[in-house]
């Protein structure tokens, strides 16, 4: 089956490489130039685990074409996946739909047939009826839409796309049934379990899910307050909680807050949603609020725990395996540092050149773990990177103070 993807972010290349991977012929359009070469030449565009090979894997077998050509690209299909940012509008909240405006109004110039636009872009509630309408209007043709959220994990993107817990299919007209069926044969031949409804409870869906999921890490990360002061053992408590079905063990790890291009931004813009339709979830409030209490309340962990402010820093990327470091918690806890004048070296297997894009100078960076045990005496685990559980072999460590917020060690 032939597919268009506009955008090649992290969710529009995972998933037109996945797709390529089970035979669909995919083309991928982006309007950045420099990403569209890099891709064509197998260069990764993002860090992300089996990602490099998949591409090689997919220009060889020539089941992927990228391009920066919109005629090309409509043409290409009539299924097209819509795999834009939508990122945060920095003072409503609100998510900022302009790369999706951007997008349809320039794929509508060149729709020649009917078409099936899909999208996995993360959009507010009302966004795919409003997609359809711009599309239909005055256009010959007929155009249906399709809501079909993504929840794959940066990190273990191709994973969670190849082995889904559920796959979501929002659509509000029988005929996209077939085609949607088609596109995900692979899956429903492994019986992997696909959920159609309709548009608006599928956009719904993946907001209730980002919001439950970071529900759950915040209330354990409260417990985890409360478990340092009565002296628990707060793995313990995740796992006696975590063993109970109804609970599930998944995302009860404590940490130094939530962080990512995801959570934090999609826990706002439902919050925006439900003021827009006069409603204040007050749990969805509480839970955003207690996210950014929680950098501010570890800054102050830190601070007490340390006799100097001289510390080494070890992660800034908001979780293992990226170098992502958008909203980290690492980057947010060393800002409020820095405004209390600590000294701060870091290291960061992979992350190292976003941080500098954000923090400068502001703090030294280190090349590597060893370099931080040289540089100081009081160590904070911010990223639970596997090549930070070594530390305990390093003959330095008995002599260190360490505080390890994410509780590898
Ligand atoms: C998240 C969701 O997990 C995906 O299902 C979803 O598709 C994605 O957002 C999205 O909306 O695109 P991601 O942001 O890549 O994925 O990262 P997570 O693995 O969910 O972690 C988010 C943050 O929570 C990280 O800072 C992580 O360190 C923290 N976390 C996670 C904890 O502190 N404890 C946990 O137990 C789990």
């Amino acid at each position: 089956m032939k597919i268009t993807i506009i955008g090649t972010g992290y969710v529009g290349l995972t998933s037109a490489l996945c797709f390529a991977n089970v035979g669909h012929q995919v083309l991928c359009l982006d309007n950045d130039q420099n990403k569209i070469q890099k891709l064509q030449n197998k260069i990764p565009t993002i860090f992300e685990n089996g990602l490099e090979e998949m591409l090689s894997k997919a220009l060889d077998s020539k089941n992927i074409e990228f391009t920066t050509d919109f005629s090309k690209a409509i043409n290409f299909s009539n299924i097209i996946i819509l795999a834009v940012g939508t990122p945060q509008n920095e003072i409503t909240g609100e998510a900022d739909l302009t790369y999706i405006h951007q997008a349809i109004n320039l794929a509508k110039k060149y729709i020649n047939e009917d078409k099936i636009f899909i999208t996995k872009s993360t959009v507010p509630v009302g966004t795919n009826h409003q997609i359809q309408k711009i599309l239909q209007e005055n256009c010959p043709h007929q155009i249906h839409i399709a809501s079909n959220p993504e929840f794959m994990r940066e990190g273990f993107a191709i994973d969670d796309f190849m082995k889904p817990d559920r796959i979501v299919l929002g659509i509000d007209h029988k005929n996209c049934q077939e085609p949607l069926n088609q596109l995900y044969q692979f899956w429903l031949n492994q019986n992997y379990p696909i959920l159609y409804t309709d548009i608006t409870t599928a956009e719904l869906i993946k907001y209730a899910s980002n919001a439950f999921l970071m529900t759950k890490i915040c209330f354990i990360n409260e417990m985890e307050e409360l478990a340092s002061k009565l002296q628990a053992n707060i793995q313990d408590l995740s796992l006696g909680m975590g063993l109970d079905h109804r609970i599930g063990k998944a995302f009860l790890n404590p940490g130094p807050g939530i962080g990512g291009s995801c959570f934090p931004k999609d826990s706002m813009a439902l919050k925006f949603i439900a003021k827009e339709n006069d409603l204040e979830l007050s749990i969805i409030n509480q839970v955003i609020d207690s996210n950014y209490l929680r950098f501010k309340k570890m800054a102050e962990k830190i601070k007490k725990f340390f006799d100097k402010k001289e510390i080494a820093v070890l992660g800034l990327a908001f979780k293992a395996g990226t170098d992502d470091v958008r909203m980290s918690p690492a980057i947010e806890i060393i800002k409020y540092l820095l405004a209390d004048d600590f000294k701060i070296f870091a290291y960061d297997p992979k992350a190292i050149e976003n941080t500098q894009k954000i923090l400068g100078d502001k703090i030294i960076y280190c090349q590597n773990l060893a370099q931080c045990f040289v540089k100081s005496q009081n160590i904070v685990i911010l990223t639970e990177w596997q090549e930070f559980k070594q530390i305990k072999d390093f003959p330095e460590f008995d002599n260190k103070q360490i505080l390890d917020l994410r509780y590898i060690l």
